[in-house]
């Protein structure tokens, strides 16, 4: 525990800071909900020609923008540094080096400003991107979340108690997006990318496999990649958006029978999406049919709630704050923390 006075409350305004990966966000949320700012600078551009994050030009990117992005999120907010009672920032999991400047800038600000610093974990931010924009959603509930690093199916069973019920064995959901995405010639992240082209080809063009469908809630998307690599090797000629309609219709199909499986097994009031993947139009598209017949709420965050940004990051703090205090200022980084 730090030994910075402090006290929370619907009015405490927290700075969140995110900085596990290539995106340099910060925000300002009251009450866990009430977003009065959210910056967040990008460095995909930078990595594009790269073809992936590249860690080291991460860290130096937060380095030189995270200050900036900080005044930006106070300044869109209204408020200035005496008017912030916590300060929060992502500690694990992610890239150390990221991390490190999220964290460190975190808890200078919370020293210089007499406020509690709070750690966050980046997979508890990302659950609580349906709660920003829906604060009413009820428990029990099912969220599936998909990015760039990981692929889960979480039951959360109230504020800061989750089950992973289950996650991928090999490749998160959006690595295969890029993979293949990457194999294709397609760009960087390639996930938009193969959602845009996916619209104009036939999902059923290519029958790839579903796999693991005996298996509970767990997932494995490498052999799907190698299925998708294979096809492309044995026919050069063949029509990408087919290709990438069918790949996709390949990872959103397993996506949505373990999401439904899970919910139907804790009984959810409602299946939720996190993560850069919930951005899919397909998988957001399934999602709400599956919801529909099964009688449960559905709930997609935005796009902009989908990828990383820091008012998830806040929102999470400003509960875990409540529920336990500060997070001491000797603690550091976790590049593999895991939830629950
Ligand atoms: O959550 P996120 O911003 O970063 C982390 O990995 O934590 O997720 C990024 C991932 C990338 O793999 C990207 O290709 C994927 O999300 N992604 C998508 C879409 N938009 C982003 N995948 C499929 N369809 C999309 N529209
Ligand atoms: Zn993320």
């Amino acid at each position: 525990m730090s030994d910075i006075p402090w006290s929370v409350d619907e009015s405490t305004r927290v700075l969140g800071i995110e900085t596990s990966c290539d995106e340099t966000a910060a925000a300002v949320v009251t009450g866990g909900t009430n977003v009065l700012s959210s910056v967040v600078n990008s460095q995909v551009d930078i990595h594009a020609r790269y073809g992936g994050v590249v860690p080291e030009i991460a860290s130096r990117g937060h380095l030189d923008t995270l200050n900036p992005v900080v005044a930006q999120a106070l300044v869109e907010a209204g408020v200035d540094e005496s008017e912030i009672g916590a300060v929060a920032a992502t500690c694990g999991p992610g890239l150390v080096g990221s991390l490190l400047v999220g964290v460190a800038s975190a808890k200078a600000l919370s020293l210089v400003w007499g406020v509690p610093y709070v750690g966050v974990n980046h997979l508890e931010s990302h659950l609580y991107a349906a709660f920003l924009e829906e604060p009413d959603l009820e428990f029990p509930l099912v969220v599936l979340l998909v990015s760039g690093g990981h692929t889960m199916l979480v039951a959360v069973h109230g504020h800061g108690r989750y089950e992973v019920m289950g996650g991928t064995l090999d490749d998160a959901a959006g690595e295969a997006f890029d993979k293949v995405a990457r194999f294709m010639g397609l760009g960087y992240p390639g996930g938009p990318i193969i959602d845009e082209l996916a619209m104009t080809g036939d999902p059923e063009a290519i029958k790839f496999p579903r796999a693991m469908l005996d298996r509970d809630y767990d997932f494995s998307f490498s052999g799907l990649k190698t299925a998708v690599i294979n096809y492309l090797r044995a026919n050069p000629d063949a029509n990408a958006a087919d290709v990438a309609a069918s790949f996709q219709a390949a990872v959103v199909d397993v996506l949505i029978i373990k999401t439904r499986r899970a919910a139907r097994a804790i009984e959810a009031r409602a299946m939720c999406l996190a993560g850069g993947v919930a951005a899919n139009s397909s998988l957001r598209e399934h999602l709400l049919d599956a919801c529909m017949a099964d009688g449960v709420r559905g709930f997609l965050p935005s796009r902009s709630m989908c990828t990383d940004n820091a008012a998830m990051v806040a929102s999470v703090a400003w509960y875990n704050l409540r529920q336990t205090g500060p997070t001491s200022l000797a603690s550091g980084v976790n590049p593999g923390l895991s939830l629950g």
